[in-house]
């Protein structure tokens, strides 16, 4: 290895070491289908729908594109995007960055992000936000999906994984993303316990939000 080698991502390698394992863990969060079925009755037939962190492919591709929306799933893991490819062939998934991706403006219908912000720094879970929030058309949806605690760069250990985890109280979360010109119509707190025989309860924060017609001002 050289000095000149690409850092990988941190959520890669936490990942990929974890695949269809993360999927087992949390197929049964009825805040996450309840998150999907109020984006459902929202979108019109045959929608535009970014998946950022797209994981396995399950529930969140796979309920969107069952229901007939156009879904292209984004994740950094190469494990997971092939995963998601495999298991979803009726939605589209790229291995990439949501942080540097290509997201022509306007172009979606709505964007989920569920779980994908928490191996970011605050910066850039800000950033990200305002990138997706300029990919929605006007009055476009939004669902986001974290663990809402005030902690930043903290060490911990996730399905057996080591992890570096930053996040935003649900308050300042709720802040940052009407900075970004979102309005915050719903939302959901709830605690999640992954089915694993080490795993323990953690809070699980939903926003379900749409773009003001009026974005922010760059
Ligand atoms: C906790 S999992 C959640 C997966 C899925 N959204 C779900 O809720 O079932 C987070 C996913 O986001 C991906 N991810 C994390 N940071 C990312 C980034 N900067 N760009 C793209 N994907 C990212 C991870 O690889 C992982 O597959």
């Amino acid at each position: 290895m050289t000095d000149e080698q690409p850092t990988r991502a941190p959520a890669a390698v936490v990942f990929d070491a974890l695949g269809a394992s993360y999927e087992q863990a949390f197929a049964a969060s009825e805040a996450h289908r309840r998150s999907l079925e109020w984006l459902l009755a929202r979108l019109a037939p045959g929608s535009r729908v970014l998946d950022a962190g797209s994981g396995t492919g399950r529930p969140t591709a796979e309920t969107l594109a069952d229901a007939g929306h156009d879904v292209l799933g984004v994740d950094v893991s190469p494990v997971m995007t092939a995963l998601a490819a495999r298991q979803v062939p009726a939605a589209s998934f790229r291995c990439a960055d949501i942080r540097d991706v290509p997201l022509a403006d306007g172009s979606y219908d709505a964007v989920c992000v569920y779980f994908a912000l928490l191996q970011l720094a605050r910066g850039e879970q800000s950033e990200v936000v305002r990138r997706l929030a300029r990919a929605l058309r006007p009055t476009g949806l939004l669902a986001l999906a974290t663990v809402p605690l005030d902690v930043e760069d903290v060490e911990g250990v996730f399905l057996g994984q080591p992890v570096r985890v930053t996040s935003f109280a649900a308050r300042d979360l709720t802040a940052m993303v009407e900075g970004a010109g979102l309005d915050v119509l719903a939302h959901e707190e709830t605690l999640f316990t992954p089915a694993r025989p080490d795993a323990v309860s953690e809070p699980h924060l939903f926003l379900h939000c749409r773009l003001r017609a009026t974005p922010p001002a760059a």
